[in-house]
């Protein structure tokens, strides 16, 4: 009979799972094994200490529906979700951001100049750019799909109890021949993520807050590209050093200048705009 002690252990488990010899299943899988047990040695783990790990992540999953999910949640506030966008983003391409909880597939397709904010308060802004390859080389017919929060922090999906329409503050463009896309819409507003749950008793445990900074998200793509999925920030905007959930990179940060010079743009907007916001997004070749 093998002697199965707390250094054992871990090839013991090991041992037992018969996967394909090299496959990415069994490094991933003997990895995490492997992590565990040293984390549980290393903290010399109590009964007490890994029930209330246990606990946790039962709350989590009792908290969880279709439109809230908790473990995303508490993979954002621990930094995982920016560690893999990080891992994963192509030399030369826009950094990856969070995707958070509010994409909705099939948002309205929009022409180029329209107006996201339908009448809603806030500053107004123009946003600018092109879509480019990582040569610099601009990508007409490249889909830019955008959803944000309002002047007061929320995302209009959150109050559809309130007669809002979950489609509202969203869009799809797609770029001319010169790779450009073009929109007005209101400034956004700092919100916090959903804090009523265990992720929230988690941050509130570490004297955290749950604020995210303001911030534009977006999904682009182009045939034979490896799509997109990030967030645009704006420079001195609130919680830009203090993100709850990491997103915030150097290279996201836009500049808000002032609209005096909008008219040489040379752009049919159907709004007029107080700030302007210029992003250029850059796609690498899929592969
Ligand atoms: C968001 O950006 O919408 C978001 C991201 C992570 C958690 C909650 C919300
Ligand atoms: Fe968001």
């Amino acid at each position: 009979m093998k002697d199965i002690n707390q250094f054992t252990i871990t090839q013991a488990v090991k041992d037992t799972f018969k996967t394909e010899p090299g496959s990415r299943f069994e490094k991933l899988l003997q990895g995490l094994i492997e992590h565990l047990h040293d984390y549980t040695r290393e903290m010399n783990l109590t009964h007490e200490e890994w029930m209330g790990v246990l606990n946790f992540l039962y709350d989590c999953g009792k908290i969880s529906t279709p439109e809230r999910h908790e473990f995303i949640l508490l993979s954002d506030v621990l930094g995982f979700s920016a560690l893999v966008d990080m891992i994963n983003t192509r030399g030369g391409a826009t950094e990856g951001s969070n995707l958070g909880p509010f994409y909705l597939e099939n948002s309205p397709t929009m022409a180029l100049g329209a107006n996201l904010s339908d009448g809603r308060e806030g500053a107004k802004i123009l946003v600018h750019g092109k879509v480019t390859d990582t040569l610099r080389n601009p990508l007409s017919g490249a889909i830019v799909d955008t959803w944000q929060a309002d002047a007061s922090g929320t995302y209009p999906i959150q109050e559809q109890d309130k007669g809002q329409d979950k489609y509202d503050l969203r869009g799809v463009f797609t770029t001319d021949s010169e790779g450009r896309y073009y929109y007005t819409t209101v400034l956004p507003k700092p919100y916090t993520v959903p804090y009523d749950g265990p992720v929230g008793a988690l941050l509130r445990a570490g004297n955290r807050h749950a604020w995210r900074a303001p911030h534009l998200h977006y999904i682009v793509r182009a045939p034979g590209m490896n799509s997109i999925t990030t967030e645009i920030f704006f420079e001195n905007s609130d919680y830009i050093e203090a993100d709850a959930v990491f997103g915030v990179r150097k290279s996201l940060i836009a500049k808000l200048s002032p609209a005096k010079n909008i008219d040489a743009l040379g752009y049919d907007l159907k709004e007029k705009a107080d700030a302007i916001v210029e992003f250029d997004f850059v796609l690498a070749p899929e592969g």
